[in-house]
């Protein structure tokens, strides 16, 4: 007995630790020790605010000298050494408010208990395919993620995979051929492994799939709006009607920008039972309030409340623009020499932040910036962002003319903005434009 417990404690870890290089392999893998140790582990702790401090889990990055310098001084080689090493102020700031990879552990992943438990309530209880769907930067792959790392824990596989562009429906499924011959029984390994050599269809792949699967596996499709063939729609929808007719222990997780369900599944009737939808919509005032003060936190940097309501006023509840802009904002105090974000801080943040994104959007960014130079037009367009950041689509006869080819119309009545980041970006440039009185009136005229 002694012997059997040994070797099943070994065989379970190296289950385990394969089990870990498998899930999320397709493309990269999230640390979840790091997430469990918050709580022990469990998962009914799972909270929309971060865990309670405790002195064991401050990292190097929480260490933070009481009077930061100002690095711009310092040449490009000290820069890049200190940043590589996370010990500059700048880095620390960088780290704290990572605005460009999706959260990785649950408890930075705030706000987002109502979608994480639809998933949940959804998928893994009555066995419906997702489709996670909301504005760029509104979280859905940190969503997808964290509802990856749970599966994981529960001794499920998740499989997540980006689509890399408008691909056939064969192309889309092949990344995952080699981890689902992992998880298969003998016979179902060689049918899956016969996929891999040619084409195929949503019948080839359920047949080869579903009967030989040992346990439950999500596949995660992420950017899933990339793909335009309509073929490659219509096979998805196929698959997913097969693979919960035969009851397979295989569901997708579908995530993509949209403002609504159908825009991402093209109306298929017949599916709609077998999928629930998780509107990723954006987060409230605690959780942006929870955002900053984790950042904050990390970061060693104070967001008094003009600079925390003048940051929430522009991100309007996009976990994306809420660290983007603190990010921003703290380093323009970290320049200062200061560890406290003022009102010059956040302007400045708010400025470079919008330079940052007129970099990759030059077309809408100046047209933009002319149009919030007109005060007699910023009431309507802060009215128009605000809804634009709610609901993504706004009526098309609220769109001012001049602003016009920032967006894209349809024939339903309604318009939704080009670049979907760009209501928060319109929403900073206004706040800007309202403390450049003189300038608005000389370029009014
Ligand atoms: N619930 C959240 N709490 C804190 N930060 C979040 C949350 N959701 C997203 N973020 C942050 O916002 C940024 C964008 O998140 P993410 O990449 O998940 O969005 P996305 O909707 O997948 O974006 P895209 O449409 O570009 O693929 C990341 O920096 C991420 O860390
Ligand atoms: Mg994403």
């Amino acid at each position: 007995m002694a012997d059997d417990g040994k070797t099943g404690g070994w065989w379970h870890q190296v289950r385990r630790a394969v089990h870990r290089i498998l899930c999320w392999a397709v493309n990269e893998r999230p640390a979840p020790a790091r997430a469990a140790a918050h709580n022990g582990g469990r998962h009914s702790m799972l909270s929309d605010t971060p865990a309670a401090q405790d002195p064991a889990n401050i990292s190097e990055l929480d260490a933070i000298p009481a009077h930061p310098t100002p690095e711009s001084t310092l040449a490009p080689a000290q820069r890049f050494a200190a940043a590589i090493g996370a010990r500059s102020q700048r880095a620390r700031v960088i780290a704290a408010f990572n605005a460009a990879q999706p959260v990785d552990d649950r408890y930075e992943l705030l706000g987002r208990m109502t979608e994480l438990n639809r998933l949940v309530d959804g998928v893994v209880e009555r066995r419906q395919h997702a489709v996670v769907f909301g504005a760029r930067g509104s979280g859905k792959t940190s969503l997808a993620r964290i509802f990856g790392d749970l599966a994981d824990e529960a001794e499920c596989v998740a499989l997540y995979h980006a689509a890399t562009g408008d691909t056939g429906f064969a192309d889309l499924l092949r990344p995952y051929l080699p981890f689902l011959q992992a998880e298969a029984r003998p016979a179902g390994r060689a049918a899956l492994a016969a996929l891999g050599e040619r084409d195929f269809t949503a019948r080839d792949f359920a047949s080869a799939a579903a009967p030989g699967l040992t346990r439950r596996i999500f596949l995660i499709v992420d950017e899933f709006d990339r793909i335009e063939n309509r073929q490659t729609k219509a096979q998805m929808a196929s698959l997913l009607k097969l693979l919960s007719d035969t009851r397979a222990p295989l569901q997708f997780l579908l995530v993509g920008i949209a403002a609504d369900v159908d825009e991402l599944l093209e109306a298929h009737p017949s599916l709609r039972r077998h999928m629930v939808a998780v509107p990723i919509r954006p987060v409230g005032p605690r959780a942006v309030e929870a955002v900053i003060d984790e950042g904050a936190r990390r970061s060693g940097i104070t967001f008094p409340a003009e600079a925390r309501m003048l940051i929430g006023a522009a991100a309007a509840g996009s976990p994306y623009h809420v660290r983007l802009f603190c990010q921003a904002a703290g380093l323009a105090a970290v320049e200062a020499g200061t560890s406290t974000v003022d009102v010059g801080a956040v302007r400045a943040g708010l400025a470079s932040s919008f330079e940052e994104w007129a970099s990759v959007n030059a077309a809408a960014a100046a047209l933009l910036e002319r149009l919030c130079r007109l005060p007699e037009l910023r009431e309507r367009l802060r009215a128009l962002a605000c809804d634009a950041a709610a609901h993504q689509t706004v009526a098309a006869d609220r769109v001012p003319q001049a602003l016009a080819p920032a967006l894209l119309f349809n024939d339903s009545g309604t318009a939704v903005f080009a670049d979907s980041l760009a209501p928060q970006f319109l929403l900073a440039r206004l706040q800007l434009a309202a403390t450049e009185p003189a300038l608005a009136v000389a370029a009014a005229e």
